[in-house]
């Protein structure tokens, strides 16, 4: 979809439909009222006969409004006026788009970014809007031998701010929304292929393909011998059950002045997890190809940040591989050596992603990071506590994990600080070798952030635990592009941080 900013009377557009706003109880929203008025009232009486009430979401469809230059007007449902926050905004520009690419509409003209939202700027609506919007028009069906065709999609999106002095934050905001859809788009699509398509080694050749997309992106894809070489015996020991070559993707931006640290990021790339030997019960197993969501995430994150380029250095890096049992299959009780040299004792093969990651930490202590950010569907019990609203959010800086938790406000994309305690390590200990991988289930998704914080000793790291927010069940199933709009807020809040 494509996007254009503008500042002008809604009366005036000439466009397939204008947006306008209705706040509950019919109370007209500015652009409403001059739309009434150019219809000598018209927007009045359908309020008033009780078509619209204003409730938030809802919509209704006019043509041919006299005293306009558009074949119709939408109105769309605000909510009440004194309620009307982040959320209410992006329901409402999700339904408006929704109903949209629907109708017979390929454009509109908006002017629900003309609405004042508690302690947002127009820069802000302007840029949800735009991620709003592409969420709501996205599909995966490169699946289906025949795609269900939406007949008339919407292909444009002129976006309206209250005066002409906001054209160029206007702007920029766009450019923004558009880069972080475009990584999440990259995310949800990734999520949602199958694993029998996205395996580790379709993940090593989207990324070089991202680099061919983006020549200022370098990328290495390590395959068996040479990720041996490195000494990654905890993470090949996740991938000795499987047939399927594990990959590790090393993906460089390095565009910092000054020669300023780079900011990696590292996702869990497990493309099916079955538990391994400790196997997972039957019901949902299908979930587990969203196991490499933490992934796909940082593929998206760097897509977004490609898109801007921004002056500031990220590498992502992704150990990616399957987790299956078999004769040769790692079995509860084998210990393994890590790159960092520390033992561990595999209690259960199914506390994998922890594995894979560890190696990976050790392997972004050759960036010698400003900080490091791992994301990863990593323990079930993160669901039990955050639910699908917020990932945790676990880290050996608070000042890092505060940026990161304002990030997620502000994107609304949330993240939500847990303990990282001392008391929390004891459940890792082990009679026979430096630790376990797992603990008792309590404090589950805490243990598992202690057992990746014993190789992310050398630099500022947090870990987001996205297990909740990654992927939805039921009607709307899939993967969701959380927490791309997360990451890149935070990455993008650096470029304006003082040095
Ligand atoms: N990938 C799972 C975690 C998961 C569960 C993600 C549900 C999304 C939805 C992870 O590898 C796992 O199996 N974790 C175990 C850890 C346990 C064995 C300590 C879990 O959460 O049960
Ligand atoms: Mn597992
Ligand atoms: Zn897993």
């Amino acid at each position: 979809m494509e996007f254009t900013i503008k500042s002008g009377s809604p009366e005036k557009q000439r466009s397939a439909c204008v947006v306008v706003g209705v706040f509950d109880n019919r109370k007209l929203s500015l652009s409403a009222e001059l739309i009434d008025r150019a219809s000598n009232g018209y927007i009045g009486e359908i309020i008033r006969r009780g078509d619209m009430e204003g409730k938030l979401g809802a919509t209704l469809l006019l043509h041919n409004v006299r005293g306009t230059l558009a074949d119709r007007v939408l109105l769309v449902g605000l909510g009440k006026e004194r309620d009307f926050r982040d959320k209410e905004f992006r329901a409402a520009v999700r339904a408006a788009v929704k109903l949209l690419n629907e109708t017979g509409s390929y454009e509109a003209v908006i002017y629900l970014t003309e609405e004042k939202v508690k302690r947002r700027e127009v820069g802000w609506r302007v840029e949800h809007a735009v991620v709003v919007a592409m969420e709501a028009v996205y599909r995966f069906d490169q699946m289906k031998s025949q795609p269900t065709e939406v007949r008339r999609p919407l292909r444009k999106l002129t976006l309206s701010v209250p005066q002409r002095s906001d054209l160029a934050a206007g702007e920029k905001a766009a450019a923004r929304g558009l880069a972080i859809a475009h990584g999440a788009d990259l995310a949800r699509d990734l999520g949602n292929l199958p694993a029998n398509v996205c395996t580790p080694g379709l993940l090593g050749e989207r990324a070089l393909e991202l680099a061919q997309q983006f020549p200022a992106l370098k990328v290495q894809v390590l395959e068996r011998a040479e990720i041996e070489a490195l000494g990654m015996g905890s993470f090949l020991s996740v991938s000795a059950g499987t047939e399927e070559p594990p990959r590790f993707i090393v993906m460089e931006y390095m565009n910092s002045p000054r020669k300023a640290r780079p900011f990696v990021l590292v996702g869990k790339g497990i493309t099916f997890d079955s538990g391994g030997i400790s196997i997972k019960p039957a019901p949902d197993m299908d979930h587990m190809k969203f196991d490499m969501c933490g992934a796909a995430a940082v593929f998206g994150t760097l897509r977004a940040i490609l898109e801007l380029a921004p002056p500031l250095s990220v590498v992502g890096l992704v150990p990616a591989c399957e987790n299956l049992p078999s004769g040769k299959a790692t079995k509860p009780g084998d210990i393994v050596k890590s790159m960092s040299g520390q033992t561990i004792e595999v209690l259960n093969t199914d506390a994998e992603g922890r594995l894979i990651l560890a190696d990976a930490l050790t392997y972004a202590e050759r960036y010698e990071p400003e900080a490091v950010v791992d994301v990863a569907t990593l323990t079930g019990a993160m669901v039990i506590a955050l639910g699908h609203v917020a990932c945790g959010v676990f880290s050996n800086s608070d000042a890092l994990a505060r940026e990161l938790v304002a990030a997620g406000e502000e994107a609304c994309d949330r993240g939500w600080q847990l303990p990282l305690w001392d008391d929390y390590h004891e459940g890792l200990a082990s009679n026979f070798a430096d630790f376990a991988n797992v603990g008792g289930r309590a404090g589950g998704s805490i243990v598992a952030a202690c057992f990746l914080s014993k190789f992310a000793r050398k630099y500022d790291w947090a870990h987001l635990d996205i297990a909740g927010i990654s992927h939805r069940d039921g009607k709307e199933k899939g993967a969701t592009g959380r927490p791309v709009p997360l990451l890149t807020t935070w990455l993008l809040a650096q470029d304006n941080a003082p040095a």
